[in-house]
């Protein structure tokens, strides 16, 4: 993808935890111009950016506001209020791009707008996750009611530094929390708990972990192949064999609403939290 919108910009990044340095390192992998200003109530996060000459460390997120042209806001849900109130006053003419789950696009023009000029902040929220570490995250984007089309390329400049990027309703959003923003934590505990049988039966941890992690890869990527899910059992399940009989087992076991139940709870979660 183009990065063309962000060259040059500077872009701020408050907290510094999972997403934000994930973002923030694969904008710096990705990006040759752009100028990066950071900054997190916990300073420890902050020192292994210290040496990067494109990184300014700020002592707080008011100063970090004042100088950043766009800003990520990657802190807990539960910290975006307080945060939004206090650089609300430097923000007239910017674009926040929130990462938070739940927080909704309204909400966060709210928040602005109390503690603000009472100028109308241009606000995209994006859903990624965890894979953004390794550059795999699945970042779901929507607009606020003042955003443009030039904001949505940035932010989708931005979401693509981390990985696939799509743009949804914000009604999506929920569903996508639970699908993607948690999902990855669901696909991880199938793989471990396929790894721990794997022990089971006898095989070295860290050779069971990499075969499970790569057959999960490998379902994966058949399906963004084009095939479907029901191809790929039926390419592997040969009648009276071994897939089938693990097939049963789970069908007998519930594993699949076990699964949705898993993605609709966490959407819910994800509604309760707006
Ligand atoms: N992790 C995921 O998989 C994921 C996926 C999608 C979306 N998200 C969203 O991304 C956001 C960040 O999640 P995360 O997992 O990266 O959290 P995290 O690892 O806890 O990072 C947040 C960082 O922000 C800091 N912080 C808290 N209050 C602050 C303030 N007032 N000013 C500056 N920094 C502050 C936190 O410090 P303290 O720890 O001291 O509070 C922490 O270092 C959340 O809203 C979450 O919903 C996360």
């Amino acid at each position: 993808m183009s990065r063309a919108k962000i060259e040059g910009k500077r872009i701020g990044i408050i907290g510094i935890g999972n997403i934000g340095s994930s973002i923030l390192r694969g904008l710096l992998s990705e990006i040759e111009d752009a100028q990066f200003l950071i900054a997190d109530v916990r300073r420890e996060s902050l020192s292994a950016f210290a040496a990067n000459p494109r990184v300014e460390i700020c002592s707080s997120n008011e100063e970090l506001a004042k100088k950043s042209e766009i800003l990520i806001l990657a802190v807990k849900p539960r910290d975006v209020s307080g945060v939004l109130g206090a650089i609300a006053p430097f923000m007239e003419d910017k674009l926040l791009i929130s990462v938070a789950a739940g927080v909704s696009t309204g909400e966060l023009e709210r928040y602005l707008a109390d503690s603000g000029s009472g100028r109308r902040v241009r606000v995209i929220r994006a859903m990624p996750n965890i894979g953004a570490r390794v550059g795999e995250s699945v970042s779901a984007l929507c607009s606020g009611s003042n955003a443009v089309s030039e904001d949505e390329e940035l932010a989708a400049e931005i979401m693509s530094a981390i990985g696939s990027v799509y743009h949804v309703d914000e009604k999506e959003m929920d569903v996508i929390t639970g699908l993607s923003g948690s999902g990855i934590a669901f696909f991880a505990e199938v793989i471990d708990a396929m790894a721990d049988a794997g022990v089971y039966e006898g095989l070295p941890r860290d050779s069971a972990l990499t075969i499970a992690a790569k057959t999960a890869l490998g379902a994966a990527r058949l399906i963004l192949a084009g095939e479907s899910p029901a191809t790929i059992k039926a390419m592997t399940a040969s009648p009276g064999g071994t897939t089938i009989r693990g097939l049963h087992t789970m069908e007998s076991r519930a594993v699949r609403a076990a699964m949705m139940d898993a993605v609709i709870e966490a959407t819910r979660r994800s509604r309760e939290m707006g």
